[in-house]
């Protein structure tokens, strides 16, 4: 088959290698359709992770079932489904509860919980950005479709399911969101946006976001938000003037450890102070962005020398009584309600797709989405040709 493959920072290649193939009676073996490239993709793409090179990317991916092993029962050969980008099993401890970014039993390093595909530090296993894929535990896995998943139009929607639409809705949820209420959210790239459509369905009564490329403000704006370019407007201030010095209810972390100040230079902990000081006492942060353990090619010399360390302003954070939620999304906590938003008409998660293109045309894509180039939003790819 044919699959994007890493072969070092910024260098990606699409290689014939071996099939993907049913390896444990509870897989299902899945031809992708359609397969987005992430924010998280492009941390591994920079070599800015330990991820291996020759293994294959793509965690967000849609697809119809085309075998199935001897012990799945639910899953059928023919059903179009939507994978979580984690991997979880549904019988551990932290899968009863719902914590399936947490999986117990998927993730084979000793130092990590929860597994996911084609991810750094997540288990073994391959990635979706080719064109077949193994799901583990399918029963489980996988969150099958209606039958108009097999337009392509639609499933520009429904596989935003996979990450993008459960983590924007994750991020409102560690927050605390609730009706009526204001939210500053820190980063308008793909899962930014999300958040921000998420805070709208919920009921917020404004949305601030917060980002330096115009593209992207624009489709926040669309999607209801106040846009802040923090190369022209210093967030916090813009935040505290529109609340009469209050600061919003809640905030959301939607960029990472590579947030950037406005002359473009990477601080790991620029966004998690700006909200600190943007929140109001008491208020709650969820943060989504990424951080990992270790990056030694950080510029900044606490988390490069100090295992991932960072600067918090935890007097400010204690002294007004915040609360902050952490972590990878547990997809499948969300992800059938938020399918019923997208049959309903409710939620258009795809309007922060930009470019649909062939597998082939992966290398291009990752190079002009990681530059972040104007009006390169959110790549899709179809691994079974055309659109
Ligand atoms: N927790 C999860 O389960 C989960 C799932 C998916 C993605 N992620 C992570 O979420 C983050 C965002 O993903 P994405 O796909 O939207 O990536 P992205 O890199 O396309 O978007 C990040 C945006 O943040 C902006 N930004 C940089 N510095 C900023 C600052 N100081 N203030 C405000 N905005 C700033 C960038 O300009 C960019 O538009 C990444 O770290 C990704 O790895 C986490
Ligand atoms: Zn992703
Ligand atoms: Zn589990």
């Amino acid at each position: 088959m044919k699959a994007v493959v890493y072969d070092g920072p910024r260098n990606v290649n699409v290689k014939d290698v071996p099939d993907a193939r049913i390896e444990r009676p509870t897989d299902a073996l899945v031809k992708i359709t359609t397969t987005n490239i992430c924010g998280s993709d492009l941390h591994m793409y920079e070599g800015r992770t330990d991820f291996e090179p020759g293994r294959i990317f793509g965690h967000e991916n849609l697809g119809e079932v085309v075998a199935v092993g001897d012990a799945v029962d639910k899953v059928r050969v023919g059903d179009m489904v939507v994978l979580p980008f984690n991997i979880s099993c549904g019988f551990c401890e932290n899968c009863e509860r719902g914590l399936t970014a947490f999986c117990l039993t998927t993730n084979p390093d000793p130092r990590m919980a929860g597994a996911a595909y084609g991810f750094a530090d997540m288990g073994p296993y391959n990635g979706g950005q080719a064109e077949l894929l193994r799901v583990p535990y399918a029963d489980f896995n996988c969150l099958v479709l209606p039958e108009d998943a097999r337009d392509k139009e639609r499933q520009r929607d429904y596989v935003m399911l996979a990450d993008i639409f459960p983590t924007g809705w994750h991020a409102t949820r560690l927050a605390c969101l609730n009706p009526g209420e204001t939210v500053v959210i820190y980063g308008s790239g793909p899962v930014g946006l999300m958040a921000c459509h998420s805070a709208m369905i919920q009921g917020a009564s404004k949305v601030w976001q917060v980002d330096c490329h115009p593209d992207r403000l624009a489709l926040a704006e669309r999607a209801g938000a106040i846009p802040i370019n923090f190369e022209q407007t210093n967030p916090i201030d813009k935040i505290m003037e529109d609340t009469g010095g209050k600061g919003a209810d809640r905030g959301c972390e939607c960029v990472g450890y590579q947030a950037t100040d406005a002359q473009g230079s990477e601080h790991p902990n620029i966004t998690l102070n700006n909200l600190v000081n943007s929140v109001k006492f008491a208020g709650t942060i969820g943060v989504v962005g990424v951080y990992v353990r270790q990056d030694p090619k950080h510029p900044d010399p606490l988390y490069k020398h100090h295992d991932g360390e960072v600067a918090f302003d935890f007097g400010e954070f204690w002294i007004r009584g915040q609360t902050m939620g952490t972590g990878q999304c547990n997809v499948k906590n969300y992800n059938r309600q938020l399918l019923a938003l997208i049959v309903a008409g409710k939620a258009r998660p795809s309007f922060v797709v930009s470019h649909e293109l062939s597998l082939e045309q992966a290398p291009t894509g990752y190079e002009h989405f990681d530059k972040r180039e104007q009006g390169w939003t959110k790549v899709v790819m179809h691994p079974d040709g055309g659109r």
